[in-house]
């Protein structure tokens, strides 16, 4: 099976998703390890109690290129093939981008190119949008761009708050993530 690294900032449900799959026996790939820039990280205590190994390390104070490298030799060391960004909120350095081009995805909360960045839940309510979702990409330099693996629709309702949208979407991009990873791990 495939080695994938799964990079965290905080709840991690997007990682339980993936690791949850990846033990049905037809799943292309296994969890090698979980990191997180937040060492408190909730995500971290699921990863734990799934045996999993971790890597836990704030980025406070350390330039960019400099936490990214640490990241990298982490993921290096436990043999990981493919990186998954579930929830990682921070921008990476180039060079980290570029050692894993076409091996590191993303999942963002929104129909790509539609709604880059933070927030995207409200401000699709704010914009009096009637659909919504989320989008699994590879990772290219630019934010929230890159190759468009998968993508899932959610409708938006009447009285919806940005927390009642966030649910309906994070539903689907449970389902969503594991089954892109799997399908670009297999081609
Ligand atoms: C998810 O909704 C994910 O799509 C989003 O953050 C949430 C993380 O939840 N990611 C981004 O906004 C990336 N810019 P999780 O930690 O429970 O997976």
């Amino acid at each position: 099976k495939a080695r994938v690294g799964i990079l965290i900032s905080g709840r991690g449900s997007n990682m339980a998703a993936l690791i949850e799959a990846s033990h049905a026996s037809d799943c292309p790939y296994e969890v090698a390890l979980v990191v997180s820039n937040v060492p408190d990280a909730a995500g971290l205590a699921y990863a734990a109690a799934n045996g999993i190994p971790q890597f836990a390390a704030s980025h406070k104070g350390m330039k960019r290129a400099e936490f990214d490298a640490l990241v990298d030799g982490a993921l290096r060391d436990a043999g990981v093939e493919y990186v998954a960004l579930a929830g990682y909120m921070r921008l990476l350095s180039p060079a980290f981008v570029d050692r894993w081009a076409g091996r590191m995805v993303n999942i963002h909360p929104s129909l790509l190119p539609a709604y880059k960045g933070l927030d995207t839940h409200q401000r699709v309510l704010d914009a009096g949008e009637t659909r919504h979702g989320a989008t699994v990409h590879l990772v290219t330099a630019e934010l929230d761009d890159g190759p468009i693996l998968a993508q899932a629709e959610v409708p938006v309702l009447e009285g919806d708050d940005a927390e009642a949208l966030a649910r309906r979407v994070l539903i689907e991009e449970h389902k969503l993530y594991p089954q892109a990873l799997a399908e670009l791990i297999r081609r």
